[in-house]
């Protein structure tokens, strides 16, 4: 079976996308596939010309253009099926604005929220009238915390906003959420299991779980499964498959959360969640019995399966 790896393309993720390519292309090849690769940023041309000959597709890409849904629907065109989320479930998550207001309606908890506007940039005070400090100021379609920051003074808003601004012309501040960083990963089509919990622990120098905690080796702990009473763990796995169903995933997802002294907040999903054997989501699937061959094996078998 011969099988497309895409990974590299154009946003601020390609050395992730790239660094969980080397390790998926090792074990589709041990696994016995013909690995094809494409780097979007090079190859769509060549992707569409060698389409009859590719069984299936597996998309390592990471934020714009990758996750968003662009990738999807260009493979939808060409008939050729892939791994995770359609086109719409991966725009859907990669818009943290729209998704919360999903999670929001179908009874998850969220982090208190507002759309930043340009304007805001000069003069910010407005925000302040409906949240307060400390405040999470995000690009709306981003991932690995790019362009994030945290805000504890009035005068670090507007620069907070500018930084993030760069990022994306849509951006949010939400309300910073004290507590324990958990995640949660998913599995499945019509049946979802959901993925042993993990907790982050990033290291004291960082405020969160930025770019540095999340790629540099040590930088955080991460436990899985999290040390967690046995009814907290089921209401997080259960809200992990509520935010997959609602933002309509398909395949597998991860869902990042705060469990603070208010109960459980939802941040966002991610529709393709790192893919190193250390990352947080293979590390799950290993606490669950699924080395990281035998998930990627998984999720090829689901991007086969019909409906
Ligand atoms: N409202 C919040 N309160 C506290 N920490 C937050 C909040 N939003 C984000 N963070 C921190 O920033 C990290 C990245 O935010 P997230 O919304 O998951 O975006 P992404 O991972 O797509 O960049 C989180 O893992 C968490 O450490
Ligand atoms: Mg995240």
């Amino acid at each position: 079976m011969c099988v497309a790896l895409l990974a590299g393309g154009k946003s601020g993720e390609r050395e992730v996308s790239l660094a969980g390519a080397r390790e998926a292309e090792m074990a589709l090849v041990d696994n016995g596939y013909l690995v094809r690769r494409y780097d979007p940023a090079t190859d769509l041309a060549r992707l569409a010309e060698e389409a009859s000959g590719i069984d299936v597709a597996f998309i390592l890409l990471h934020g714009p253009l990758g996750e968003d849904g662009s990738i999807q629907g260009f493979l939808d065109l060409l008939g050729i099926p892939y791994q995770g989320s359609g086109l719409l479930g991966s725009a859907l998550a990669m818009d943290k604005d729209l998704a919360k207001q999903l999670y929001r309606d179908a009874g998850l908890q969220v982090p208190a929220w507002e759309m930043a506007r340009t304007a805001d940039q000069s003069d910010p005070s407005r925000l302040l009238q409906g949240l307060s400090l400390p405040l999470v100021v995000k690009p709306v379609r981003q991932g690995s915390s790019l362009g994030m920051s945290i805000v504890d003074r009035e005068e670090d808003l507007a620069p907070a906003l500018v930084l993030a601004f760069n990022f994306d012309d849509q951006v949010m501040v939400e309300e910073f959420i004290v507590g324990r960083e958990l995640t949660c990963g998913v599995l499945g089509n019509a049946e979802l299991e959901s993925l042993p919990v993990v907790e982050i622990i990033p290291g004291e120098e960082y405020r969160f779980f930025d770019y540095q905690a999340k790629y540099q080796a040590g930088a955080s702990r991460e436990i899985c499964p999290a040390e967690l009473p046995a009814g907290i763990t089921a209401e997080v796995q259960r809200c992990a498959r509520r935010a997959h169903r609602v933002l309509r995933l398909r395949g597998y997802s991860r869902t990042d959360m705060i469990l603070a002294e208010k109960g459980l907040y939802v941040l966002e999903t991610n529709t393709i969640p790192g893919m190193t054997p250390t990352s947080l989501l293979p590390q799950a699937a290993a606490a669950h019995g699924l080395s990281f061959g035998a998930l990627v094996d998984r999720l090829i078998e689901l991007a086969l399966e019909d409906g």
